[in-house]
């Protein structure tokens, strides 16, 4: 009953998406355990390119169940155009589920992510705008909406009714916003609610139920470990637990059931939004980096930041998750490059740290400290197997692997489903 995690190591986009497609041929379940409409999965099958924001990308797959779980805040508007978008392209939705316990983006949250942004001036985190921040911060302040809400017209009129009094009161004093109407977002959100009942579900027995019946289940994070709210590059991060042990929580699957945790790192970093950065390239490097491989977000179409691979930080991440594997992916998007570096250390006042740390004094001001190693300066997308990759690439995977003392078992060489190479079994 293989119950597997599969997490982002760095920033986000590190083309999991792809990844999760990959796994889901063999798998019952994929499940998506936090986060929202910041996240944009991109998948590519049959020269056919979907971008998925909410929906698990097993949906590609007509037998996989398809679960939006319990740590998720929920874009209801963007989930439906979603499922519209894909009944249109001929996919259809109906194995997919939605928890009843997922928190719900109001309209409010997104007004404020924007208008708490814009306060923040210089100090702002670069969020995706779409209201991630304040509805966990309703979740945690006990004021949040939630899915089973929709289903008890005095709870939620009650509940809608509290949170506008204190949203409207912020909005209108310190924003100059006219605020929101509670009968006009109650009748929007009873629409919604009839088109969502199919799918709401107790989706954590659901997955019990599936455990004991020995179903394998993926649980795939959005965004990535750097951007924990615990765990990543504070304040700089997204306001869930994209970390494996936030797979449980959102889910709620014991820790116990989990059995292999799976990391997925791009060949080298990006990053969108503000925040440190240490091994940022803002040369000809980085152009190259961010226009060969498409860094551009795809949710926001926001220009990525690009650097090469950290692997202080993957080590970092391989801690804080327990990485049992890897994935790398986007590895021919260093094809031609003369020289390809691996950050192995990071030098401050005089001291090198060989350590990863979240304090974001030290990854500002720190200095790189690079292992070099030759460019293959060569074509690698069409690559199908281990001993056809030129030798630097080899080379090159060998010296992060020996780094983050963990087994890459699978590298992506390109979007589509049949370029990739499995390079060791890794369930
Ligand atoms: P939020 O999640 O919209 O609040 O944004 C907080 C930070 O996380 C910002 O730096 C965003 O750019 C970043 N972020 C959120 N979602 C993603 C993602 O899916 N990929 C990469 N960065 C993301």
């Amino acid at each position: 009953m293989p119950v597997l995690v599969l997490v982002g190591a760095q920033w986000g986009d590190e083309g999991k998406g792809k990844i999760t497609d990959m796994i889901a041929q063999g798998v019952d379940i994929v499940v998506r355990y936090q986060g929202g409409s910041n996240a944009g999965h991109t998948v590519v099958v049959n020269k056919k390119e979907y971008i998925l924001h909410m929906i698990p990308s097993g949906i590609l797959y007509e037998d996989k169940i398809c679960i939006i779980g319990d740590g998720l805040v929920i874009d209801i508007p963007v989930l439906l155009n979603e499922l519209k978008d894909l009944s249109r392209r001929g996919i259809s939705a109906n194995n997919l589920m939605i928890s009843y316990r997922a928190h719900i983006v109001m309209p409010y949250h997104k007004v404020l992510d924007e208008k708490e942004e814009e306060l923040k001036g210089k100090h702002k985190i670069g969020t995706t705008k779409r209201g991630i921040g304040p509805a966990y911060v309703d979740k945690m302040a006990r004021i949040g909406l939630r899915i089973s809400d929709l289903y008890d017209i005095d709870e939620f009129r009650g509940r809608l009714g509290y949170a506008l009094k204190y949203k409207n009161l912020i909005l209108r004093e310190i924003f100059g916003h006219e605020g929101f109407n509670e009968k006009e977002i109650e009748e929007e959100y009873m629409e919604y609610a009839k088109a969502l009942k199919p799918y709401v579900a107790d989706t954590s027995l659901i997955l019990d139920k599936a455990i004991k019946e020995n179903k394998t289940i993926l649980l795939e994070g959005a965004q990535g470990t750097l951007l924990d709210i615990d765990y990543g590059t504070y304040p700089y991060v997204t306001s869930s637990h994209p970390v494996a042990g936030g797979a449980c929580i959102g889910s709620g699957i014991a820790p116990t059931r989990i059995t292999r945790v799976i990391g997925v790192t791009k060949a080298y970093t990006t990053r969108v939004g503000e925040g440190p950065f240490p091994t940022e390239l803002n040369d000809k490097i980085g152009e190259h980096l961010r226009e060969k491989g498409c860094e551009f977000g795809a949710t926001t179409g926001r220009a990525r930041r690009c650097g090469w691979l950290d692997t202080l930080m993957l080590k970092y991440s391989v801690r804080i998750n327990g990485f049992d594997t890897m994935a790398m992916t986007k590895l021919d998007v260093l094809d031609f490059l003369d020289e390809v570096k691996i950050c192995v250390g990071y030098k401050i006042n005089g001291k090198i740290l060989d350590e990863f740390t979240t304090d974001y004094r030290v990854l500002r001001d720190c200095e790189p400290i690079y292992e070099v190693l030759e460019g293959w300066k060569q074509d690698t997308s069409q690559v199908k197997s281990y001993e056809d990759l030129p030798k630097q690439v080899k080379e090159y995977l060998v010296r992060v692997e020996k780094r983050i003392n963990t087994p890459i078992s699978i590298i992506s060489l390109g979007p589509s489903r049949d370029q990739s190479v499995i390079l060791r079994k890794f369930i």
